[in-house]
């Protein structure tokens, strides 16, 4: 997952393989909610783990119910939570529930009915925009059945108090009235809250007003069923909820499998339909077209803008159809999240694109409707919006862009898509990179969709930016690498890796490190991984973990001999340079910038005395419980120096125009500032962020 504040996408030039979806978030939070409420363990397979459900977890913890996750080595890790059965476990708790509109309602209509019939006092809060969002209905639905509610900042919206006495009765006898056409989640909320207050009569719930975002509600009934309860529907006008003859009436299925987020499915629907034009679709696991989300339905108006798609058990396949795309006018009102994908499409049609019933835009993450506008216009587009449309002409000129996404993942998400603006066909193609600010906030609900996005992307390798950093051996170059390409979000090639790697594979097959064309032709086909995410930093060759034998001093001698031989070098070339994958490469070694990236962006050569050095890989080794001599090692250190400057192949030097940094006396964040400093002048934002701020 990225923490960095602004991720810069080079222009993508096409798609395709497959992703697997996060779980979806409206499920995980409602079937998280109604395991807290029911009796015994339910285990939750398959649920998000994301911003939005982690507030969820706390709370559930805090409220006293069970909540454990299990690791199961190399599969999905599974959600066990325990629930209250009904009954709370504490009388008092403050619960901070991030921007999560999804925990934040059903939690309050919850607490505000337990709290009435039995006893407690609970405060509900979330960061600054979560208290501008507003949860009024809600309350006014809730303080005619004798529920104690105080808003403790301004009328209408969060944080709330919810209290009450032991003994308590709900005034149930009259039907329970709520707007509808706000947000769909107040009457999700009750749906899920009122249960707790059947007893022995049946609850009516009336809505006011048109309803908005029906499949949400189906969503809700669907999963209500799951745990035992029935709702009675008379149109979307009036629900009523069975009565219980005083048990719990939540009974738990034991096991519950949430299926993948249909929401997040859009931006890949879009993606093939985009970009997916080389022959392979993008194909899309984790949701079907028979997925109990109302967004699935965005397939259909994807396939009206020209995608064609497959469809089976839990999978989709998208592939571009017409291009370019087609305008398309729809009232969005069944697909209001999803439907923002469609306004980026838009940048892709040969026609303006009008998407209207979308008033709910505006009291989302952020004003949607606002921040779309905003956003597609500095890409070029012509943007006409209203308090409940919006219309979105394509660019006849595209203009690159750093992006805000107001703390909105689906902003965010949905703008990655502008930087396949090379496959506009006009005249001139536009080649453009984007800079999205503030990536990170995808992690409300997919922590890792920038990295999923970028491996089913192309980019030509002259678009992908590439920072070399080259020097003597213990200059602390992998460090500062590492470093490097961590703040900006890049891939990493730690070369020296490589010749250890095949150093070790030419020990293990008995070929002498001086047996050029032996050792040539292992490296050749080096069958090396390098970890990724939880397994970040190990290494296997041919299947064996190597992490540790790659970091002895042997291995490093053994990787200074094998590296003079013109051969080895050659074959590993290939391998090197296929690391240069979007968005960036940071690559270091000896000839990162004299000969396997000569047009790399920014060159940095990396010195410090050999007293230093000496000093820095002593205290390293030690640190690993691996016995050194300071003097010896610095001779070593000399000698391996003499002997990769005074080979003829690739020998150690600057390149011309490489940028000298000598660390002898920088602390390591010193000299990751002083790189990045450099690449930001070179930057193309380096203008357009200056005059962001
Ligand atoms: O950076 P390192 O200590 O892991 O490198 C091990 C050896 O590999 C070093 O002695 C020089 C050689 N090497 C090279 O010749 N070219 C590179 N790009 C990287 C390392």
């Amino acid at each position: 997952m990225l923490r960095i504040p602004a991720l810069d996408l080079p222009p993508l030039q096409g798609a395709d393989g497959t992703v697997h979806l996060p779980g979806s978030k409206s499920i995980s939070n409602r079937v998280l909610l109604l395991a807290g409420l029911a009796a015994g363990e339910t285990v939750v397979h398959g649920l998000l783990d994301s911003d939005d459900t982690q507030v969820m977890l706390a709370a559930l913890a805090a409220l006293g119910c069970g909540v454990r996750r299990v690791e199961q080595a190399g599969r999905e890790t599974l959600t066990h939570i325990t629930g209250l059965g009904g009954r709370l476990r504490v009388s008092q708790a403050s619960l901070f529930l991030g921007n999560a509109g999804t925990a934040m309602r059903p939690l309050a209509a919850t607490l505000a009915v337990l709290a009435s019939t039995q006893g407690g006092r609970f405060e509900l809060s979330g960061v600054p925009r979560m208290h501008e969002r507003p949860i009024g209905d809600l309350v006014d639905a809730l303080r005619p059945l004798g529920c104690q509610i105080e808003e403790l900042g301004t009328p209408g919206y969060p944080p709330l108090r919810l209290t009450g006495r032991p003994g308590g009765q709900l005034n149930t006898g009259e039907p329970i009235r709520v707007r509808g056409d706000v947000s769909s989640q107040f009457l999700t909320a009750l749906l899920l809250a009122l249960p707790l207050a059947t007893g022995e009569r049946d609850i009516v719930i009336e809505v006011q007003g048109e309803l908005i975002s029906k499949p949400y509600i189906e969503i809700t009934l669907n999963l209500l069923a799951r745990f035992g309860i029935e709702v009675r529907r008379e149109g979307w006008q009036r629900f009523t909820l069975p009565c219980s003859h005083g048990a719990s009436p939540y009974r738990s299925p034991g096991r519950v499998d949430v299926e993948g987020d249909a929401s997040s499915a859009s931006y890949f629907v879009a993606l093939g339909a985009i970009a997916a034009h080389g022959g392979a679709p993008v194909r899309i696991e984790g949701v079907g077209l028979d997925s109990i989300q109302g967004d699935i339905r965005f397939v259909d108006a994807a396939k009206a803008m020209g995608a064609q798609v497959r469809s089976g058990p839990n999978w989709l396949e998208v592939r571009r159809g017409r291009w370019p795309l087609a305008g398309i006018t729809l009232d969005c009102n069944h697909i209001p999240d999803a439907a923002m994908t469609l306004a980026v499409m838009a940048l892709y049609a040969d026609s303006p694109t009008r998407l209207t019933g979308i008033a709910s835009w505006r009291v989302k993450e952020t004003d949607r409707i606002a921040a779309m506008a905003a956003e597609l216009q500095k890409l070029g587009a012509h943007v006409e919006a209203g308090d409940d449309f919006i219309e979105v002409s394509p660019p006849t000129t595209w203009r690159t862009a750093a992006l805000h996404t107001y703390d909105d993942h689906r902003m965010a998400m949905c703008l990655s898509l502008a930087a396949f603006n090379p496959l506009v066909a006009t005249a001139a193609p536009p080649s453009l990179p984007i800079r999205i600010l503030d990536p990170q906030c995808v992690a409300k609900t997919f922590p890792d969709y920038f990295e999923s996005l970028l491996d089913l992307a192309q980019a030509r390798p002259e678009d992908v930016p590439v920072i070399t950093i080259d020097g003597p051996t213990a200059s602390g170059k992998g460090t500062l690498a590492a470093e490097v390409a961590a703040a900006l979000g890049w891939h990493l090639l730690d070369s020296g890796a490589l010749y250890r790697a095949a150093g070790l594979a030419a020990v293990a097959d008995g070929v002498l490190p001086d047996d050029e064309g032996g050792v040539a032709a292992i490296a050749q086909t080096l069958d090396l991984r390098f970890g990724q995410g939880l397994e970040a930093g190990r290494t296997w060759l041919r299947g064996r973990e190597i992490t540790h034998d790659l970091r002895q001093e042997s291995t490093g001698l053994l990787a200074s001999r094998v590296s003079a031989l013109p051969a080895v070098r050659a074959a590993l070339r290939g391998l090197q340079q296929a690391f240069r994958r979007a968005p960036g490469l940071v690559a270091d070694g000896r000839d990162m910038g004299t000969a396997l990236f000569p047009q790399a962006a920014l060159k940095v050569f990396l010195t410090a005395s050999a007293a230093e050095r000496a000093e820095r890989r002593h205290k390293q080794l030690i640190s690993k419980g691996i016995a050194a001599n300071i003097d010896s090692l610095r001779a070593d250190l000399e000698a391996r120096d003499a002997r990769d400057k005074g080979r003829s192949a690739s020998p150690l030097r600057p390149a011309e125009d490489a940028l000298l940094l000598d660390n002898s006396h920088l602390s390591i964040e010193a000299s990751v500032q002083q790189v990045l400093g450099w690449w930001q002048q070179r930057s193309p934002f380096a203008l357009a962020t200056a005059g962001d701020k």
